[in-house]
């Protein structure tokens, strides 16, 4: 019966691979090894011939496969579609390249001392990054795809959406076949339906786009209702996280939504202790910095370069902050911040917008970061990548990858309470430890680890999202997948 269910999918082709693994499921472990043994004398020549195409060329390697497809709908790129002769050899050449590629990883990783380091306190991690599996949904256009049409979907503040699902579909621990994933990835962009008003992502429909979007995937597929959606993994990028809102008491109201309850958030909202909007399994991500946007900055003014901006704030800065419902934006911070310094030789205070900041953000020294409707903001990411120390202002707040970027060694936190204080605070900090603060951003691993490739490279934002999702892997289901392998 679920074979007839799975025959629902909306494409075709992808119907009827997933209908095949099914049947092979059914014949049980009998399938398996007749498989194997079939293909035992193509493997090695197949691990020859991929290993030798993965150092060469992997352009060549994408090719290859892509040619033994029989694929008539060509813009779907990627190999659901393959012909069924060909798939027991396809999915050789891409298990074995997707091995090496993780144990590659995995020996450089423990080479450079540096990545060792934020890892080694946990045990294991990288030989489970090593058997992580995630299985990509493809979902009709107008949950992804479509947004694209507005350029500004892929690189503006909440992108990592976006970014993270490039990522995935040609990294290595992707996987065509859904029955052996960990976990479930649901490419949904929200925050790309931007307003015509004032160009700020509406994220009203949110709500109803994921829910959608669940549904088509639990009546199609079986994965969902198996685990409930415990398996599966969302993108919640803007204020709030799951909650979907931008006012903090109008998302606690709302809560996160009952069918995400259960499902793993990727979201950059994040706070210490007990928040209705981040109680749900999570992993706390930056915001989304476009690494082309930093490397440019970069080549016109490099990061040790001269700094001859003490302390930098450029955004909104109300003079007198409306009560929204009894609350104010930036809780006022921004208010006393302007107050007491926008007459302050030391202090460059903007409150307009402008496209060139991070020609200003690489010429500080300090950068400040206070909260605004949320504690996260986008200058967190782009004050570290610039190396400007950033000047927290966020009671409470969490802050992203905490084992790879040590927070505390190249930042300044600074109470919301203490803000009329901030001249003296930073005078001090730049007569004592600013040298090592500044030491200590410059370290290339934590820059990484703060921005997001469209392809995954070794210790990225995606990489530590991934890093993350292998940790929660319940290790005795791996062991006892392994075992019966
Ligand atoms: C986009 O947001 C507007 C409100 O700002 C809403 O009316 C519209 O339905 C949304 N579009 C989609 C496709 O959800
Ligand atoms: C999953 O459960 C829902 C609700 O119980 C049901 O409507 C749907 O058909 C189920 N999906 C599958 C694939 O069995
Ligand atoms: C803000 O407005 C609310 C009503 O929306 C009111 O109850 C509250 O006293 C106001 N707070 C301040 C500080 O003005
Ligand atoms: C630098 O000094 C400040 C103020 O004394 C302190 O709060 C901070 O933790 C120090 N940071 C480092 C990395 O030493
Ligand atoms: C881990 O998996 C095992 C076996 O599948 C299960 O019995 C156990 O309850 C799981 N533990 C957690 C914390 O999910």
């Amino acid at each position: 019966m679920e074979a007839q269910q799975i025959k629902r999918t909306t494409a075709k082709s992808r119907g009827f691979y997933v209908k095949m693994k099914l049947l092979q499921q059914q014949n049980g472990k009998h399938g398996r090894p007749h498989e194997k043994s079939c293909f035992f004398r193509y493997y090695k020549w197949l691990l020859w011939l991929s290993l030798t195409l993965y150092f060469f060329s992997p352009y060549l390697l994408t090719t290859t496969t892509t040619t033994t497809t029989n694929d008539d709908d060509s813009k779907n790129d990627n190999k659901n579609n393959i012909n069924p002769t060909f798939l027991s050899k396809t999915r050789v050449v891409s298990s074995s390249k997707s091995t090496f590629a993780s144990r590659a990883l995995i020996e450089s990783t423990a080479s450079d001392s540096r990545l060792q380091q934020p890892l080694h306190d946990q045990e294991g991690v990288l030989s489970l990054s090593k058997d992580l599996k995630i299985y990509v949904y493809e979902l009709p256009p107008e949950y992804n795809a479509d947004w694209l049409n507005n350029e500004r979907c892929s690189n503006h503040l909440f992108a990592s959406e976006v970014a993270i699902h490039r990522a995935l579909l040609t990294s290595d621990v992707r996987t065509f076949d859904p029955y052996e994933a960990d976990f479930f990835f649901v490419p949904v962009y929200v925050s790309c339906n931007f307003s015509t008003v004032n160009g700020f992502p509406a994220i009203g429909h949110a709500r109803s786009l994921l829910s959608s979007a669940v549904q088509l995937i639990s009546s199609d597929y079986p994965f969902w209702n198996r685990s409930l959606g415990s398996d599966h993994v969302f993108v919640a990028s803007h204020d709030f996280g799951a909650c979907f809102h931008t006012m903090e008491n109008v998302a606690i109201a709302d809560g996160i939504p009952g069918f995400l309850k259960r499902s793993i958030i990727l979201q950059t909202f994040g706070v210490q202790g007990k928040h209705p909007c981040q109680d749900v399994e999570n992993v706390l991500i930056p915001p989304y910095v476009s690494p082309e946007s930093v490397r440019t900055t970069l080549e016109r003014a490099p990061a040790n370069g001269r700094r001859d901006i003490f302390a930098f704030f450029r955004g909104k800065m109300e003079v007198h902050p409306k009560n929204v419902s009894g609350r104010f934006y930036s809780k006022r911070v921004r208010t006393a911040i302007w107050r007491k310094y926008g007459g302050d030789r030391k202090f460059y205070l903007q409150r307009h917008r402008f496209a060139g900041y991070q020609s200003e953000i690489v010429r500080s020294v300090f950068c400040l970061c206070p909260l605004g409707w949320a504690p996260w903001s986008p200058r967190l990411v782009e004050s570290v990548v610039l190396g400007c120390v950033p000047v927290i202002i966020a009671d409470d707040i969490r802050l992203p990858f905490p084992e790879a970027v040590r927070w505390p060694e190249i930042s300044l936190t600074v109470a919301e309470r203490d803000v009329g204080k901030l001249g003296m605070i930073l005078e001090h900090v730049a007569a004592t430890n600013l040298t090592a603060i500044q030491k200590n951003l410059m370290d290339p691993f934590v820059r990484r680890a703060l921005l997001f490739n469209n392809q995954i490279e070794q210790g990225d934002a995606t990489w530590q999202v991934l890093s993350a999702l292998a940790i929660k892997l319940n290790r005795s289901y791996i062991r006892s997948r392994d075992s019966t392998q």
